[in-house]
């Protein structure tokens, strides 16, 4: 059965078509990074009216690449929420269209459980043994938008254990990238800075909001804005990317004492990830589950990737980064299950920008 997957909940235009709700036999992602990184951030109408432009060739290549005939996919299935609404009704539009066209069933898709499928997808050239889905399993999902911790009890049966109360873990990335003047997205910037940086020089908070599985990020990045601004540096004055090439070097630009961008973003990575392993452990004890599945752009992170399999006693899956951040090929698998249990949507289906998981 094969699954053509839409997503446009942010700022990739993606489309994928997927075989079985595991096999990936195409998957195009169009991102708008490079437009959005003079604004430091997601610009949402430009976002919409740049998915306006992708969908028709995203769509049209990955349909293409899959080497099928549009008659020969069992369904089609689209991100409906969460996400901005200017971005998903593009989708859901041209998603209406194309199964309206061909007569195909409409499936539509939660983005934070399509995150959660990333861990069950392979590329069709590999002959890897894909990890088939086990439950219980436990996903922890950290992106742009969304930090919440999840108890999968089979497919389309979860019950969020917590979420975070203010910032994204993804989000927090970005705003102190911002601060340390590194480049948009903040995530892999700070990643690779850190990697130079040592982690023990700054004492950063940790919010462990002890008895709930809930997460904090906003006292953590008022934290580092203190030190930056210890360091005498105005972080307004930074030109988004010049210090991502030469932490040190170009926080020297304008400040009055050099501040050690490496050893901070060392620090505030070590924080994050810290309190991410740690509740992720405590809850997969409690809920003895058989798996700990990771999702979603900042599971892209190699330090949290590596650190959580050291730490927790069960198996822990991690997609290829490719897949942690936004794609279609998610998208197609959930629409698989929940074609296969009878499932689709009707003609009026509408965008949810806030929409829960359930
Ligand atoms: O899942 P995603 O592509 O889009 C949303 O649904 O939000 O996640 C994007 C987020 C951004 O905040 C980005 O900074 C973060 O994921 N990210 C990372 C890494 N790669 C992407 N955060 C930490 N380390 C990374 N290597
Ligand atoms: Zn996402």
């Amino acid at each position: 059965m094969h699954i053509l997957g839409i997503e446009t909940s942010c700022d990739e235009t993606a489309a994928a078509v997927v075989t079985g709700g595991t096999i990936i036999r195409s998957s195009v992602v169009a991102s708008q990074i490079d437009l959005h990184r003079q604004y430091g951030g997601v610009f949402p109408e430009m976002a919409s009216r740049q998915h306006v432009l992708s969908i028709a060739p995203v769509v049209q290549q990955a349909i293409e690449q899959s080497g099928l005939a549009p008659q020969e996919l069992a369904g089609i299935a689209v991100t409906y929420g969460p996400g901005l609404a200017g971005s998903l009704v593009v989708g859901v539009n041209y998603a209406k269209g194309l199964a309206f066209g061909y007569d195909l069933p409409l499936i539509g898709v939660n983005h934070i459980e399509a995150h959660i499928y990333g861990n069950w997808l392979r590329p069709a050239a590999e002959t890897e043994e894909v990890s088939t889905p086990v439950f219980p399993s436990l996903a922890l999902i950290v992106s742009g938008g969304h930090t919440m911790l999840i108890l999968v009890r089979g497919h389309g049966d979860y019950e969020v254990l917590g979420q975070t109360l203010d910032d994204a873990a993804g989000e927090a990335f970005d705003k102190v990238a911002r601060l340390l003047g590194l480049s948009y997205p903040g995530g892999p910037a700070i990643q690779s800075v850190a990697e130079q940086g040592n982690p023990r020089v700054f004492s950063l908070p940790r919010a462990w909001l002890r008895g709930t599985y809930d997460f904090s990020f906003s006292g953590l990045k008022t934290a580092v804005l203190h030190v930056v601004e210890q360091y005498g540096v105005d972080p307004h004055q930074w030109k988004q990317g010049v210090a991502a090439r030469n932490g040190v070097a170009a926080a020297a630009i304008s400040a009055t004492r050099l501040l050690p961008v490496a050893d901070l973003a060392a620090s505030f990575q070590e924080a994050v990830v810290d309190v991410l392993v740690q509740k992720t452990k405590l809850a997969a004890e409690e809920h003895q589950v058989q798996q700990v599945i990771l999702g979603g752009g900042v599971a892209a992170n190699r330090m949290l990737r590596t650190e959580m399999t050291q730490s927790l006693d069960c198996p822990v899956l991690v997609p290829p980064p490719v897949l942690c951040t936004d794609n279609g090929a998610p998208i197609a698998a959930v629409g698989y299950y929940r074609l296969q249990a009878g499932e689709r949507s009707s003609w009026d289906l509408d965008v949810v920008a806030n929409l829960a998981l359930s």
